[in-house]
């Protein structure tokens, strides 16, 4: 049998998939039930009408076809609405949008059309796994990026130059919001470097402490060096259904459908009817969940006090693990699970990401755990 491609063999570990591994021959194990406060998955549904509108949609004998395989206008439309309402951002619907099957598709779509083989991508240290899956399936060099204490990359140590750099605010795991500046920093060093730049916006709408949303395209010059992607599944809770956009640079969207036209077909036409639902209706559930991730932060920091812990937004907190604990033994011996911050890069070492996706009961019942394993006053 031939060996597998140079490029399948380049991927590291899929992070998510061991994690759960992990955690599911842990719960296997006689015990108290296994609290999973290791993954990110949103715990509440979309809103009612959205689910409506998909049931409808998908009632009708003329939605199961081919959708157009560049998207629905009204869907493009009800984005751009969006950006400009929600984050002062114009954009042409018809030029500057690209929808994804998921933002994560357009993670590793953007280094495809962005990177040649053995060209230089910089990614975030530490930052969301799947990045690095990107770069390896581009067949590209990678470059770390490591980001300082209030979540500014440390520009010092970036390349020269480079094909692709890969940023994100709020960010996962470190749930930092942009520090006042960064768009402007990362416009500049894209021109020094002569890099595109790729903004992961997934968890744009969840900040705290009476933040604002702030897109990276609100910034003079952001769609000359590169796009931003938004996903539906943390503002709307639509995880499962696989919606997100590519919004910015006009030359980069174009390619990216180029790219999709060959490697896929459309997305079901009713989850883009409900896509226009969600983005056009009533947005009360979108503060709703933000405020819920903000309470649940509250609790986390307030049981944890005594820790160096995080959040400014996303729905995660990223916490300093007191020496000699590991995400491991807490898994073993207190049956609480939080992710292990090595698998999000070097500097995420003797760090933990702990999710706040969780029901209230759950997390509580998790943060009482670690407490107690870590032998915290009580909070
Ligand atoms: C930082 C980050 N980017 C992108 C994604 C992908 O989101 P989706 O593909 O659901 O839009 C996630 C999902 O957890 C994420 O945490």
């Amino acid at each position: 049998m031939r060996s597998r491609p140079h490029r399948l063999e380049r991927l590291p570990e899929q992070y998510f998939t061991a994690l759960l591994a992990r955690v599911a021959s842990a719960a296997a194990e006689d015990g108290e039930p296994v609290i999973d406060l290791g993954r990110g998955n949103p715990d509440v549904p979309p809103p009612p009408h959205v689910i409506e509108a998909l049931a409808r949609a998908a009632g009708r004998s003329d939605t199961h076809g081919y959708a157009p395989f560049a998207g629905i206008a009204s869907l493009k439309e009800a984005i751009v609405e969006r950006y400009r309402t929600v984050y002062g951002v114009d954009l042409d619907p018809a030029r500057e949008v690209a929808l994804l099957p998921g933002s994560k598709t357009g993670l590793i779509e953007f280094a495809q059309v962005t990177t040649e083989r053995g060209g230089t991508i910089v990614l975030p240290d530490p930052g969301y796994p799947d990045y690095r899956s990107a770069v390896a399936l581009a067949a590209a060099e990678l470059a770390l990026l490591p980001l300082l204490g209030d979540g500014r990359p440390d520009w010092d140590a970036a390349p020269k130059e480079a094909d692709a750099l890969y940023l994100n605010y709020p960010s996962n795991p470190a749930a930092v919001c942009a520090p006042p500046g960064v768009f402007a920093e990362m416009i500049e060093r894209a021109h020094s470097m002569d890099a595109w730049v790729l903004h992961d916006f997934a968890y744009g709408d969840l900040v705290f402490d009476g933040r604002r949303p702030q897109s990276f395209l609100a910034e003079d010059g952001a769609r000359e060096v590169g796009l931003e992607l938004f996903s539906m599944s943390k503002s709307y809770g639509m995880a499962g259904w696989r919606l997100g956009f590519a919004l910015g640079n006009a030359e980069l969207v174009a390619r990216i459908e180029d790219l999709q036209n060959h490697a896929f077909a459309g997305i079901f036409r009713p989850v883009q009817e409900a896509g226009v639902a969600a983005l056009t209706g009533p947005q009360e559930t979108v503060e709703e969940r933000r405020a819920l991730y903000e309470a649940r932060r509250d609790r986390a920091l307030a049981a944890l006090a005594g820790l160096e812990a995080r959040s400014e937004g996303s729905f995660f907190v990223w916490l300093r693990l007191p020496d000699g604990v590991t995400c491991e033994r807490l898994l073993e011996e207190h049956r609480v699970a939080i992710a292990p911050g090595e698998g999000f890069g070097a500097t995420g070492r003797g760090w933990a990401r702990l999710s706040l996706a969780t029901p209230d009961e759950r997390l509580d019942e998790g943060l009482e755990r670690l407490r107690a394993a870590l032998e915290l006053e009580s909070g």
